[in-house]
């Protein structure tokens, strides 16, 4: 029982419409009417600005650290959920929120929240490897996509070097063909040379 209440938690937790809630509350705008029309960090950022931009990408990744986090807390040691399963199906729950009709974000700030709760270590090294790939590309879609093949390559080497730890890589895979497929449409705009750039890196 503990395992489906714990399921449940985390997709609510993963559904919560960051994005959505922050601008309809304090800016009285809909950011799926705006820019890409995505729920996620980079268009709040391009619609609603800086502090509304970093407050959402905080509470994405939160949501997926959380998650990770009930999986990981004593009182739920009756389950043996693992917690990075608890982390993606707060993903799934980002991508697919129950709260905004089930369209939701691309699935980047929430699984790097996962990594945040699971092995912080690797989440600082992504950040620093985001921050340095987004000043080459000028795209987020771009840099978000290398960066989930980084955290895949990296997950191998810790395999490798520090710890077995085989549903590492099977879910920073999972995260990483999520983050593909959600995609689509920045994969088209940059063949096409129309993928918007951000200027403040
Ligand atoms: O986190 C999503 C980002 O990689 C792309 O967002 O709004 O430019 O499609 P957007």
């Amino acid at each position: 029982m503990t395992t489906i209440i714990l399921l449940i938690l985390a997709y609510v937790i993963g559904s919560i419409p960051s994005g959505l809630w922050v601008g309809k509350l304090f800016y009285n705008t809909d950011i799926r009417e705006h820019g890409s029309g995505n729920l996620g960090g980079t268009n709040t950022f391009r619609t609603l600005g800086k502090k509304a931009g970093i407050a959402v990408t905080i509470m994405d990744i939160l949501k997926g650290t959380v998650a990770t986090a009930l999986g990981l807390l004593p009182i739920f040691e009756s389950t043996n959920v693992h917690p990075l399963i608890l982390g993606i199906i707060a993903v799934v729950g980002h991508m697919f929120p129950i709260f905004a009709k089930f369209k939701g974000g691309k699935a980047v700030a929430t699984s790097g929240g996962i990594l945040l709760g699971y092995n912080w270590p690797i989440f600082v090294l992504l950040i620093v490897g985001f921050l340095i790939v987004l000043k080459i590309t000028k795209m987020v879609s771009l840099t978000s996509m290398i960066l989930a093949i980084v955290a895949v390559i990296y997950s191998i080497i810790y395999y490798f070097s520090v710890k077995h730890d085989v549903p590492l890589i099977g879910i920073v895979l999972l995260i990483a063909i999520f983050i593909f497929y959600r995609h689509r449409s920045n994969i088209k705009r940059i063949k096409a040379g129309t993928e918007p750039k951000v200027k403040w890196i």
